[in-house]
């Protein structure tokens, strides 16, 4: 792993996951006096496998830069951030600035050109392809870790954000309030979960008996059907398929919209929450300036108390 700037910042805050005791870094190691975490392939990993999210593992590896904005070159994924945070560059920049679950690394792309140092953790195997798309960025740092048991010491971020991602644990407040923690005094935190409304509804009912098909499988077919869906939007059949199976066409693109369909039916855990809930949560870890950043209804913000 070649050191990059960031790490002078990361070195200090980090812990065992499991004990809370500092850790220390010999060159391949980080250790603590009962454990030690490899770097494998450049990525520290603080677990040893991806658990109950290979689909995000598979997915991620294969559409490593589908959604980067500085690839696409245009600013969807940084209109979504901005829309479900509120988050600006001048508010970021020079800031410790975690992103829980981190997949390609959609968002770590726009918080790292806005001049914030970003940890990326991930509890999947897209690690590697969001190390390997921020390789030539020093204030980027990657790491295989579950938010679950986190390798950081309480009240060490800045800023925390976590979008689209807690609702895919098997308990999405619990996730949450393990975020908190790490959230410095006058620090802030942003979510975005899962609506309990339309298409969430919908594929909560499909999603447990399509996870059970292996992931290249049903991969496959949505490589051949999306195109061909999309390609007959106007026949009333395809409209009447889309109410019972909904699929996205979000007009970025078809394989955004085959990585979509994918990412929506395949993860493991679907949880799906009303935005009072959300708020419940944020209130009830004792964070305030609690709001909703736009009206993606479940996009939550809030500050902890100096
Ligand atoms: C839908 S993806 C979102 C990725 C990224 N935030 C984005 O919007 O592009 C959800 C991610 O959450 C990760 N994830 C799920 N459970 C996790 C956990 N316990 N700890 C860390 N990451 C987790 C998955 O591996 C996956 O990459």
């Amino acid at each position: 792993m070649s050191i990059k700037p960031i790490f002078n910042r990361v070195l200090p805050i980090l812990c065992d996951p499991t004990t809370g005791e500092a850790l220390t870094f010999d060159g391949e190691n980080f250790r603590s006096s009962t454990d030690s975490y490899p770097i494998v392939g450049g990525v520290p990993r603080f677990v040893s496998s991806d658990h109950y999210v290979g689909s995000f593992s598979f997915e991620w590896n294969t559409h490593h830069d589908t959604q980067l904005d500085c690839v696409r070159g245009d600013r969807s994924s940084e209109k979504e951030f901005i829309a479900k945070t509120q988050f600006t560059p001048e508010e970021l920049s020079g800031k410790l600035v975690l992103d829980a679950g981190v997949g390609a690394g959609r968002y770590a792309d726009i918080v790292s050109r806005w001049g914030g140092d970003l940890v990326g953790v991930d509890l999947s195997y897209a690690v590697e392809a969001s190390n390997r798309n921020f390789l030539d960025r020093g204030n980027v740092w990657i790491a295989q870790a579950d938010i679950g048991a986190l390798p950081f010491k309480p009240e060490t971020f800045d800023v925390i954000f976590s979008i689209g991602v807690l609702h895919h644990t098997p308990n999405t407040k619990d996730y949450f309030m393990k975020l908190v923690r790490l959230v410095k005094p006058g620090g802030t935190i942003a979510i975005w979960v899962y609506p309990r409304h339309g298409d969430y509804i919908i594929r909560e009912r499909w999603i447990r008996f399509v996870n059970k098909i292996p992931s290249r499988m049903f991969y496959r077919w949505c490589r051949w059907f999306i195109p061909w869906a999309t390609a007959h939007l106007d026949n009333p059949w395809i409209g009447a398929i889309r109410r019972i199976f909904p699929f996205p066409t979000h007009g970025l693109g078809i394989e955004h919209d085959i990585l979509d369909t994918f990412d929506g039916y395949s993860p493991t855990y679907h949880g799906i929450h009303s935005p009072e809930e959300v708020e419940g949560w944020f209130r009830e870890a004792g964070l305030e300036n609690i709001y909703r950043p736009s009206d993606w209804f479940t996009c939550v913000r809030g500050f902890k108390p100096r």
